[in-house]
């Protein structure tokens, strides 16, 4: 059905976000249902993800330990950010829709997107490649018009890929980082949303995660090929950043997102989403 090959250390982070999104789809009162995920889990060869593991590595005797707060942080997290980002997506009422770094996410198969819907994805080339691997041996079919855009984010011709591609920046777009800026420097972070600025005429949207404020403990080994990657980008900055460059922003906290959808928080929430319009 699908090959099997080896994903680089940054694709095996959207490797961890499918298999959260599969755990969650098997759930009978999942808040989304991405049945894709675990085809892309099973095509990649790799064993389950800790981060999409509800128990720990063995322990001593064999027996799983539980599961890290950081694995179940991160699995909470990428959860709620994907049906909030469902959600606003759909109501953004943009017929342009550009996902940066869109990993194994499946939108474009698994929304009702409103007829006329151009949708492009762009993400590192063997990412988008290892997905069309299997997104083509399951006989996928969008249900919007789909292009997947293979593009270095960090290198500055990726508008002109975009734009090559059908991409009208006179029309408003609704953008989705996610799971993007953290493994971004604070000046990759500020270049790219520069980018994604000129491209956005006024009422576009752009959607992405609110950094960590506080202090998150990253004391689980098992997420190290992860949590080493990380570089912050804007930090707890990037709402301010935004204002300041031509965007209105909103500020959506963890726990106020999680309680709408019936998930509430029990401890304190130091994340959250930004959704912001272009003025
Ligand atoms: C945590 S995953 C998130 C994927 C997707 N947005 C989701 O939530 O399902 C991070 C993604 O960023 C992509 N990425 C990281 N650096 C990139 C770059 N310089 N250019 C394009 N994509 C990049 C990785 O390949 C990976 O797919």
């Amino acid at each position: 059905m699908t090959t099997s090959q080896p994903m680089s250390a940054v694709s095996r982070t959207a490797l961890a976000v499918a298999g959260v999104r599969a755990l969650e789809s098997a759930r009978p009162q999942g808040l989304f249902n991405d049945p894709y995920a675990a085809a892309f889990v099973a095509a990649s060869g790799e064993p389950q993800h800790p981060a999409a593991s509800t128990t720990g590595p063995a322990g001593p005797g064999g027996r799983p330990e539980p599961a890290s707060a950081l694995a179940k942080a991160l699995r909470f997290q990428t959860v709620i950010r994907t049906r909030f980002y469902d959600d606003h997506l759909l109501a953004a009422g943009c017929r342009q829709v550009v996902l940066l770094a869109a990993g194994l996410d499946t939108r474009a198969y698994r929304l009702s997107w409103p007829s006329g819907t151009r949708l492009y994805e762009l993400d590192l080339p063997p990412v988008l490649e290892f997905k069309e691997g299997v997104l083509t041996g399951l006989a996928a079919v969008p249900r919007c018009e789909r292009t997947a855009l293979p593009a270095d984010l960090l290198d500055p011709r990726w508008p002109d890929l975009l734009r090559g591609a059908g991409f009208d920046p006179a029309e408003p777009t609704a953008w989705l980082a996610e799971g993007l800026l953290v493994y971004l420097t604070a000046e990759q972070a500020a270049a790219l949303l520069g980018a994604v600025g000129e491209l956005s005429r006024p009422g576009s949207r752009l959607a992405l995660e609110r950094a960590r404020t506080g202090t998150t403990a990253l004391d689980d080994p098992s997420l190290a090929h992860i949590t080493s990657l990380w570089r912050g980008g804007l930090g707890p900055d990037t709402a301010n950043w935004l204002d300041g460059h031509g965007w209105s922003t909103e500020t959506h906290p963890l726990d106020a997102v999680a309680a709408r959808y019936g998930r509430p928080v029990t401890g304190p929430s130091h994340t959250g989403y930004l959704t912001a319009v272009r003025r």
